[in-house]
């Protein structure tokens, strides 16, 4: 495996692998990885005969209020987990490199980017869009992997990728789950063992609304109301949205139908953890 901090050198390697044809995956990361990241990476081993993989804790992407420099970084354990799943190269670019100054071109989707996490993190998924496209001009990827945990990022990519003609396949991975449910995020080190126990509510309140809509719920605002009162009820967690909204742009649904994702972002103490859960619904 080889760590790869030159964008020129990164884009020489994937120019030459793609002639001796060779399909590229590609795994956008921020570091500090967990088994939902790895099995993005052991995906795209399986899948291709290059996999590349980047750490990258992007700045554009976080408010100014937000997590940046407390963003948790383990570079060294990061390599040894990514060496022992198989992957060929690792992108670790400088962030003076990725945004040299003078820096002025992003991407923006411009639907589905203001709602959801979108509405308390303005311009986050201005910064996730700009920094993926620039990534994927340095890695040249055939396939993209990424979580359905982050579903929002996931549809928007999908968008942006399609929009702007991007000749790359955007391949959707579930959700890694602790036991009892909890998502895997780089932020659940940060609860403490009873924040721990109350982030449940947040998976709870997901199945439970999933199994309301199997049962033959199709009221959304009464579905919504029942989700913001269940978190509501939990006294560590702090409410910042809970949705169901349709797939493709991201809307809020009155009546529930067609492919939609049930969404819920909440504080658990300080710490702000999300989920969703993707349904179809005849
Ligand atoms: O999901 C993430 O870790 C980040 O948003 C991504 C896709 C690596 C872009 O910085």
């Amino acid at each position: 495996m080889k760590l790869i901090s030159n964008i020129t050198k990164m884009q020489e390697i994937s120019e030459a692998r793609a002639l001796e044809k060779k399909r590229i995956g590609f795994v956008p990361t921020m570091g500090y990885l967990h088994q939902g990241h790895l099995q993005l990476v052991e995906k795209s081993v399986a899948d291709n005969e290059i996999t590349v993989a980047s750490v990258f804790v992007n700045p554009t992407q976080f408010g100014p209020e937000e997590d940046y420099d407390e963003y948790p970084r383990d570079l060294d354990r990061d390599l040894d987990l990514l060496q022992e799943r198989g992957v060929d190269y690792v992108l670790y670019p400088d962030v003076e490199d990725v945004y040299p100054e003078g820096f002025a071109t992003y991407v923006q989707v411009e639907k589905g980017t203001d709602v959801l996490c979108g509405r308390s993190r303005p311009n986050h998924f201005k910064g996730v869009t700009t920094v993926v496209s620039k990534l994927f001009n340095m890695v040249k990827p055939h396939r993209a992997y990424f979580g359905q945990k982050d579903g929002q990022q996931l549809l928007i990519i999908r968008r942006m990728v399609q929009d702007l003609n991007m000749d790359i396949e955007v391949v959707a991975c579930p959700t890694v789950r602790e036991e009892d449910g909890l998502a895997l995020s780089s932020r659940n080190k940060y609860l403490s063992p009873e924040e721990r126990e109350a982030a449940l509510i947040i998976y709870n309140t997901l199945q439970k609304t999933r199994e309301r809509i199997e049962e033959g719920e199709r009221d959304g605002w009464a579905l919504k109301k029942a989700m913001e009162e269940a978190i509501k009820a939990e006294p560590l967690a702090n409410l910042d949205y809970a949705s169901i909204v349709s797939r493709d742009y991201l809307q809020e649904l009155s009546r529930i139908e067609g492919p939609i994702m049930i969404a819920i972002a909440a504080f658990i103490g300080s710490t702000r953890l999300i989920d969703n859960v993707w349904l179809e619904v005849e």
